[in-house]
């Protein structure tokens, strides 16, 4: 039987929490040490479903992978030992595509499953396809698999349409060993994308623009090892700052960076949040009813499509009317049936969703179906009357590292039942 999250709501949250580092930082730059015999060390790497799944299918590969404890993990692969990322890991996590670039930038080859469908969206990977042939990549597909070949890729002007992270990030691992320059336009914005290319930097990768939506990226003959720290996550950082203000209580997230979440941080303030912004810390004070605003999630520095289930827990509790547009994602609504369980008066109509507030929740048992849509249901319990249980918590322990343990700190009344 899965494990759920049973929540005692009704309690002010209070005092202070350290964000961990962002699983979609760690993703990639784990990723990235395919693209060398060196080694590569990476420390801050959080302790998430997630970045397991990414180890073994590296370990699959042919890297071997040290964990010297306190999140610090040393990656290397010499050698190549395959060049497939098999169905049964990528259907788990479809971030795994990212090996795809690395592979053909080192190997001249790959053959990764192709990711399904997923509970947000249909979330194709044509673009990321598209870019690799435009540099060179011959692509077949086979049986659910796609087959990559190249002798060696070479530079060429990629668009991509819509913003893709994930692609850019894929795309940029791929140009950072080509033959010539690749420009990446349109190209995701995103600090998990910088992050990125600071770590392809110090491996000795000439890029220009990573942060802008115009990348440049003058390959080079190798690249060697280096040491590196993962960014904080912003969307585990900005989901304290909504636990502080749907609790009516007085939150700070220590090592959280206030310039990687500037919507979210405006919008918790239009809903009456009063916040206190530091160097690496951000305080907030709830208000004792939030205040309705709107919010369209777009690519950062947009409103990000991650924190949109969250923001929809406490706007649910507005004294008025909210309208969120999701703009990303054509399935990420699946929270709002699980809200109004709750008492939440929330209609959804194409990609929009008006949510009319009341004045508080009531404690049911409710079901998590993706990462983020559990994260609004756990801030909607510690907000209600009675109690919550929240189940398949599996999908939380994919991006958060010991949410549990951290609201319990924080004075929230949660136990994990098996
Ligand atoms: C990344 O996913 C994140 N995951 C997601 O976080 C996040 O929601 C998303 O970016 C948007 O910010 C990781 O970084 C591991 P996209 P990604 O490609 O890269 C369409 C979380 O909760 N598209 O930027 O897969 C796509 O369908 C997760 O932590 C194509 O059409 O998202 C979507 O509508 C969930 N063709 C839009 O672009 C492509 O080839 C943006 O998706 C690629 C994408």
């Amino acid at each position: 039987m899965p494990a759920s999250l049973v929540i005692e709501g009704g309690t002010p949250l209070r005092g202070e929490v350290w964000a961990s580092a962002a699983k979609n930082a760690a993703l990639p730059l784990m990723c990235a040490s395919l693209l060398t015999d060196a080694p590569i060390v990476l420390e801050n790497v959080p302790d998430l479903a997630d970045v397991a799944t990414i180890q073994k299918l590296l370990e699959g590969l042919g890297a071997e992978i040290g964990d010297e404890g306190s999140g610090r993990l040393t990656l290397r692969t010499e050698r190549l030992r395959s060049h497939e990322a098999p169905y049964d890991l990528v259907s788990t996590m479809r971030a795994s595509v990212m090996v795809l670039g690395p592979l053909v930038a080192r190997s001249g080859r790959a053959r990764v499953a192709l990711p399904g469908g997923c509970a947000i969206g249909l979330r194709p990977i044509d673009l990321h396809l598209k870019g690799l042939a435009t540099l060179g990549a011959e692509i077949v597909l086979d049986q659910g698999y796609v087959e990559a070949r190249a002798s060696r890729l070479r530079g060429g002007r990629i668009h991509l349409d819509p913003v893709t992270v994930t692609g850019t990030e894929n795309l940029m691992m791929a140009a950072v060993l080509a033959e010539g320059t690749t420009a990446i336009e349109n190209a995701a914005r995103e600090p998990e994308v910088e992050d990125l290319a600071r770590l392809l930097e110090k491996m000795g990768a000439k890029i220009h623009g990573a942060g802008s939506s115009r990348i440049e990226i003058e390959g080079v003959e190798a690249l060697g090892g280096a040491r590196h720290r993962i960014l904080p996550d912003r969307i585990e950082a900005g989901t304290y700052l909504v636990a502080g203000a749907i609790t009516g209580g007085d939150v700070t997230v220590r090592g959280a960076i206030a310039h990687h979440m500037p919507a979210v941080l405006e919008k918790l303030e239009e809903a009456g949040a009063i916040l206190e912004v530091g160097s690496d810390t951000i305080r907030v004070v709830g208000p004792d009813r939030p205040r309705p605003t709107d919010l369209v999630t777009a690519p950062f520095p947009g409103f990000a499509t991650d924190m949109q289930a969250q923001m929809m827990a406490l706007l649910g509790l507005a004294d008025g009317e909210s309208v969120i547009t999701e703009t990303v994602f054509e399935n990420r609504f699946m929270h709002v049936a699980e809200l109004r369980r709750m008492g939440a008066q929330i209609v959804t109509e194409g990609n929009r969703a008006v949510i009319r507030g009341v004045p508080r929740y009531l404690g049911a048992p409710v079901m998590a179906t993706d990462l983020r849509a559990s994260a609004s249901l756990v801030l909607a319990g510690l907000a209600a009357t009675g109690t919550t249980v929240v189940s398949r918590v599996y999908h939380l322990d994919r991006g958060y590292e010991r949410l549990e343990e951290k609201l319990g700190k924080l004075g929230a009344s949660i136990r994990r039942e098996r």
